[in-house]
């Protein structure tokens, strides 16, 4: 797929296909109104036959509509007019592109960017567009032995602005759309890949490779490195897998050395059976997906790096596999972390807090600005989420109030989980510092209160993302999130 931003009349455009808004009530958006003129009609008659309502979600194709230069004309309900915002578009734009890519246009020009939405700019627009399009011609078939369909023939694609500001601003934001895109494709090919191909070792190889490509410094701690340091809770997690664990290390240089990192750490299980508190066989595939926070720090710095944005940033990824076996960890084992503190293991499915808080005493090192984990951390997290927002939970309110409104501008939600002190008690042990996990209620903020242990010399916040970053059932697959919502932090971080 190939994007350029234009500024034209919608019926003075040649090529394959171009598309419009229509709102509910037979309202038109300024583009489909000139084409309506230019053809004397057709459209605002489609209108008052019913054959199109303009409701969120739908589309209609039109042919050889008289008076326009364009092979075709697809319309796109925009639903109420009162009731359009981000959300709607994103809709719209995407069932624009699923209609487009069952023609055989090969290329389209959009005229949906000059649609009015409060407090979103065109450049909003635009880098929602490109990011959409990549979104829907995503296919992970490298794992077939031929690949399934032919690619869509959508080839070329021409984002309309209406006004020379707006060209401007839009060149960049097309970039900013490319770059993210490829963040969340880095993210979700990651997350797709079958768990006897995607482990530690390939973690740690993909990100040696995209040192290379983008002139990063890498890092990878192998066990005895790791041992050295003192990462008993880390090791505890690996000691039941024949594949070794890795603790892979980016860091990317956008401002002199002295400034403060941004620290991104990534939950990389590459594959958590539970251990020897083994889980219920049915859907365990999807445990491969347990690795989805080191992909999307693998897929955000990709997108940081292609922007080259004025920040330093450190990606953390500790990666293991969570296995059974004769010298897995059993539940009762006490385990001595790198921070000093004692750990009780009392189930060994509750792995990512165990690995995630050596890597987090690790990231101080770095003097962080702020630090930022992402794990698919709890089951609990989907029950009490679902699979719409990712939970946040932070020591800084400044710091989630920053994340909640990347979230919201990137609409890759998230939400806030209290974080109080109450909550701590629920990790007592009475043989060790404290236990791994905390019974079955509050598994979210537990999990949380767990790592809180372990951030306190510096602002932080934690992203579960366990409903969030794939799809289970017919769609299975990764989703990219938290992607967006991160790269946007990190654009406005940039930015202020
Ligand atoms: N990776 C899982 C969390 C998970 C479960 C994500 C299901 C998405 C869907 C995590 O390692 C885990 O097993 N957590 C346990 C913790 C419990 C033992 C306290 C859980 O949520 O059941
Ligand atoms: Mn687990
Ligand atoms: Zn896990």
């Amino acid at each position: 797929m190939d994007f350029t931003i234009k500024l034209c009349a919608p019926e003075k455009q040649r090529g394959a296909c171009i598309v419009v808004g229509v709102f509910e009530s037979r309202k038109l958006t300024e583009p489909a109104k000139s084409l309506d003129d230019a053809s004397k009609g057709v459209i605002s008659n489609i209108l008052r036959q019913g054959d199109m309502e303009g409701k969120a979600n739908t589309t209609l194709l039109l042919h050889n509509v008289p008076g326009i230069t364009s092979k075709r004309v697809l319309l796109v309900g925009l639903g109420k007019e009162k009731e359009f915002n981000d959300k709607v578009y994103q809709q719209a734009v995407l069932a624009a592109f699923k209609a487009l890519s069952q023609t055989s246009a090969p290329d389209v020009t959009l005229f949906l960017s000059d649609i009015p939405i409060k407090e979103r700019d065109t450049a909003w627009k635009i880098t929602q567009t490109v990011i959409l399009g990549a979104e829907s011609t995503y296919r992970f078939d490298r794992l077939k032995s031929k690949p399934e369909k032919e690619q869509p023939a959508l080839g070329k694609i021409t984002i309309n602005v209406s006004d020379q500001a707006s060209l401007q601003a839009g060149e960049k934001a097309l970039k900013q759309g490319l770059a993210i895109a490829r963040g969340i494709k880095v993210a979700k090919d990651l997350g797709n890949l079958a768990p006897n191909i995607c482990t530690p070792t390939y973690l740690a190889e993909q990100a040696t490779d995209m040192a290379k490509a983008y002139d990063l410094k890498v890092s990878v701690l192998g066990q005895k490195e790791m041992e050295k340091a003192g990462m008993g809770a880390l090791l505890a997690v690996s000691r039941g897998s024949h594949q070794p664990a890795k603790l892979i290390v980016l860091e990317y240089r956008g401002l002199a050395k002295m400034e403060k990192p941004i620290v991104l750490v990534g939950k990389g299980v590459t594959f958590d059976t539970g251990g020897i508190s083994l889980k219920p066989a049915a859907e365990m595939d999807e445990m491969k997906f347990d690795m989805s926070g080191a992909g999307s720090v693998l897929g955000t710095l990709t997108a940081v790096a292609e922007m080259k944005l004025p920040l330093n940033i450190v990606g953390i990824i500790p990666a293991t596999e969570n296995m059974p076996g004769g010298n897995a960890s059993k539940p009762g084992d006490v385990v001595t972390s790198m921070s000093g503190q004692t750990i009780e293991i009392l189930n060994t499915d509750a792995e990512g807090r165990l690995i995630l808080c050596d890597a987090l005493t690790y990231a101080e090192r770095y003097k962080p600005d702020a630090v930022i984990d992402i794990a698919t951390l709890t089951g609990a997290c989907v029950i009490a989420l679902g699979h719409i927002a990712s939970g946040l939970m932070s020591n800084n309110d400044q710091l989630a109030q920053e994340l909640l409104q990347a979230s919201q501008l990137a609409l890759d939600r998230a939400w806030q989980l209290p974080l109080w002190d109450d909550y701590q008690e629920l990790l007592k042990s009475n043989f060790a510092d404290m236990a791994n996990i905390g019974g079955r209620s509050a598994g979210t903020i537990s999990a949380a209160c767990f790592l809180s242990r372990f951030t306190a010399k510096y602002p932080w916040a934690h992203l579960d993302i366990a409903g969030t970053a794939w799809r289970s059932g017919k769609e299975k697959g990764s989703t990219g999130r938290p992607v967006p919502l991160l790269t946007q932090f990190l654009i406005s971080r940039a930015n202020r």
